[in-house]
């Protein structure tokens, strides 16, 4: 973008409403104390928007209570999925599997005006600018290997080894692709190819399940389950693009992290088991922290 055009653009940008750049993710609603807070989640303002970093739930009418009140509350909902909305699972009458899921999902979403990683990246207007929401749907490849292997083979079998599974082994199927970690490489190509397009001038809020690097992994308590958590595949994401913040999940590790001076942000909920030890978040709705512009 030459500077004069860029002075064009900031022209022609909308004022900043006023309104909250919002996340939260693993909201887990199966939980029934889970489900009572969400009906309780309210935006702060009219403008308010929420990031959802996944693990909504399990059932298909589960996923979709929740983010059809969310949407009806705040202006704007972006939702990516999380290991647990595409299982499928035993109890759930929607028998769909891995890609079909995936996009029955992205479909209901489009209903009620929830955007997913299959719609156009939308840009926030705030105090400081603009940033554009990216959320994403990568999945992992177990790269993020168990201690002392190097295969995934051989990271796997040590999981097994010590009893540390996955449930997704189980129930998050990857038809039509052979394995997950195929479904894996193919979003991170095809994500690629988005990114590239993307203007880089405007700074970009990535939203994934899981962290884009492996370090928050390296605080679980049991370091086998990194495997289901990523992907190396990104490891330089935050650098190689223009990122403003990280939103994630997954780890159900509540913190805000740093790595080359990019804010990245676990903004779980968890098990009820969990918060009820630590507390919940305050706020639940953690308040998206970006970069200061460069
Ligand atoms: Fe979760
Ligand atoms: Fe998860």
């Amino acid at each position: 973008m030459t500077a004069e055009n860029r002075s064009d653009a900031q022209a022609a940008r909308p004022a900043p409403t006023g309104g909250r750049l919002l996340a939260v993710s693993d909201l887990h609603i199966s939980y029934q104390e889970n489900r009572d807070l969400v009906e309780k989640l309210q935006p702060t303002h009219p403008d308010d928007w929420l990031l959802v970093a996944g693990d909504v739930a399990e059932l298909a009418t589960s996923i979709e209570w929740a983010l059809g009140l969310l949407a009806e509350r705040f202006a704007r909902v972006v939702w990516a999925p999380g290991n647990h909305e595409l299982w499928t699972h035993p109890e759930d009458p929607l028998p769909l599997r891995g890609v079909a899921r995936y996009e029955h999902l992205v479909e209901f979403c489009r209903g009620i005006g929830v955007l997913t990683p299959e719609d156009p990246y939308p840009v926030w207007e705030g105090a400081d600018g603009p940033v554009r929401i990216v959320p994403l749907f990568l999945l992992y490849d177990y790269s993020f290997r168990a201690p002392g292997t190097s295969t995934k083979e051989a990271s796997l079998a040590a999981a097994y080894e010590s009893g540390i599974v996955c449930a997704d082994e189980r129930m998050l199927h990857p038809d039509p692709f052979p394995d997950r970690d195929s479904w894996c490489r193919e979003r991170v190509r095809l994500t690629e190819e988005r990114l590239a397009a993307c203007d880089p001038d405007v700074p970009l809020v990535f939203v994934n399940h899981y962290p884009l690097v492996r370090h928050p992994t390296e605080v679980l308590w049991y370091p086998e389950f990194a495997q289901w958590c990523g992907t190396e595949l990104t490891a330089d994401w935050h650098r190689r693009y223009n990122t403003a913040a990280m939103i994630y999940g997954h780890l159900h590790i509540p913190r805000r992290t740093s790595y080359d001076g990019v804010p990245f942000e676990e903004v779980s909920l968890g098990y009820p088991r969990e918060w009820r030890k630590r507390g919940l978040p305050d706020p639940l709705l953690r308040e998206v922290v970006l970069r200061a512009a460069r």
